[in-house]
């Protein structure tokens, strides 16, 4: 067995050079139309062994038509590009393979965890009593601290599953996993009220403590307000201060979904959009969004960790049977077996200190003021979103954005994604591949130039 994977490792590292040479090269990969894909790459699954040889043949062209991600013409999802110490980090874990619901199976693992955990809470100056976990992802992160929320308001609602009259409060700008985690949850879809935002995407509070109050008028019991920091399209920052504030008063969980934007909390110099986390209830972000991890690295923290437990926590002799729950991490997770996502945020982290994160962030915003400026200074082109957004939306020539993301998709040219505010339709840049440089920036424009003038 061991020599197998030493060989199978060989086969690893020559696919990795064919891919990075590649990704190198076009930026993207070649599109095949889905209907096509049986007939242009050996998918299919059969009865017989195939030679290493001919499997490796197969698996290269499976690898080199998936599209990259990494590369320098993908800018289309709310992360891109990879960091290689975290690579590295996620390749252990995936050899090692531990679950890390205990001491036991995970040993210095779950340390490992903890460390980060405690290091974030610091950042954020949570006191001493608050905790977290590693869930599989933002929507995720963002289910935990609702149903925390839901059994801190009324810890009979897990035993009797009746949660009626509680409402959740999130902008209409809000990720689409509050409205699913509200079904998921029992709460129910309907039971979310979804607060308008202003010209910038951000909540307005006002707003807020209306409907709060509305409710509470009306018998309802206000439970959990989700503030978003980068929401998903326009990349918005909720005011933090002003909705704590109302949180305070009216004694509702106050949740901040973090997983776009939220590695501010890292650098002094955008830390400022974040102002007031600390008065939070809970708080996550995606390392794996702009911190260039592999998918996914969610971190979810919470001011008191005993909520966690109280919410996660199942007795179970087969599984709990040495040390305790503070190193028994499975008693604080959705999960049973979990997989180990820390040693891909601590190989990186540990490996640039948080210096480094605080430099990858700001390589970030750098990167999005390259592209505001060139669109200010340019009069075929008119920008949407705002500065200290991540997500530079914008449109070129009064052109069909939707029709111009799907063009350059389809010629292999970009990868590049359109969204929506109130009325305004707009392309969306996403700079959070920390890899580009300026010029990739400036490359960006001149392609979709090139492109949409001889498309014209
Ligand atoms: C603001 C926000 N919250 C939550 C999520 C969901 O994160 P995940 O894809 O890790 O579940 C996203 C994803 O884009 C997001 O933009």
């Amino acid at each position: 067995m061991a020599k197998k994977i030493v060989d199978d490792l060989k086969i690893f590292n020559s696919l990795v050079d064919d891919l990075l040479k590649e990704e190198k090269e076009k930026g993207i990969s070649t599109r095949i139309e889905a209907d096509k894909l049986f007939d242009q790459l050996d998918i299919s699954l059969s009865e017989n062994a195939i030679e290493d040889e001919d499997f490796t043949t197969i698996l290269r062209s499976l690898i080199l038509n998936t599209p990259k991600t990494s590369g320098k013409l993908f800018f289309n999802q709310l992360y891109g590009g990879r960091e290689s110490k975290s690579v590295l980090g996620d390749l252990l874990a995936v050899i090692l393979n531990n679950s890390m619901a205990t001491y036991k199976i995970a040993g210095p693992m779950v340390v490992v965890e903890k460390e980060i955990i405690n290091k974030v809470c610091e950042l954020i100056s949570y006191p001493k009593s608050s905790g977290g976990t590693f869930p599989t992802g933002g929507s995720m992160s963002n289910f935990m601290a609702l149903i925390i929320a839901r059994d801190k308001k009324d810890n009979e609602i897990k035993n009797k599953g009746n949660c009626s009259n509680l409402i959740c409060y999130s902008s209409v700008n809000s990720h689409y996993s509050i409205g699913k985690n509200a079904s998921f949850a029992g709460i129910g879809r309907d039971n979310v009220r979804y607060i308008s935002a202003n010209e910038k995407g951000e909540i307005i509070s006002s707003e807020l403590e209306n409907a709060i109050i509305n409710d509470i008028e009306n018998g309802n019991t206000p439970f959990f307000v989700n503030a978003t920091v980068g929401t998903t399209v326009m990349g918005a920052i909720d005011p933090i201060d002003e909705i704590s504030k109302i949180c305070k008063k009216h004694n509702i969980w106050f949740h901040i979904d973090g997983s776009y934007s939220g590695t501010v909390i890292f650098s002094k110099k955008y830390k400022h959009l974040i102002k007031g986390v600390e008065n939070s209830d809970s708080f996550c972000f995606n390392a794996h969004k702009t911190l260039g991890t592999p998918l996914s690295t969610s971190i979810f923290v919470l001011r008191d960790e005993k909520y966690l437990h109280n919410s996660f926590n199942n007795e179970a002799d087969y599984l709990y049977q040495t040390d305790n729950s503070n190193f028994n991490l499975g008693q604080t997770s959705f999960e049973c077996g979990r997989r180990n996502n820390a040693l891909k945020f601590w190989t990186l982290w540990k490996s640039v200190g948080t210096n480094g994160i605080a430099e990858m962030v700001e390589h970030n915003y750098y990167l999005a003021n390259v592209a505001r400026e060139y669109i200010r200074n340019n009069d075929n082109y008119k920008l949407y979103s705002f500065d200290d957004s991540l997500s530079i939306c914008f449109n070129y020539k009064n052109l069909d954005p939707e029709e111009i993301c799907i063009k350059l998709y389809h010629a292999n040219k970009l990868m590049v994604g359109f969204g929506m505010h109130k009325t305004d339709k707009f392309i969306r840049l996403v700079s959070i591949n920390r890899e580009n440089t300026k010029e990739d920036i400036l490359n960006f424009f001149k392609i979709l130039e090139e492109f949409t003038n001889q498309n014209d």
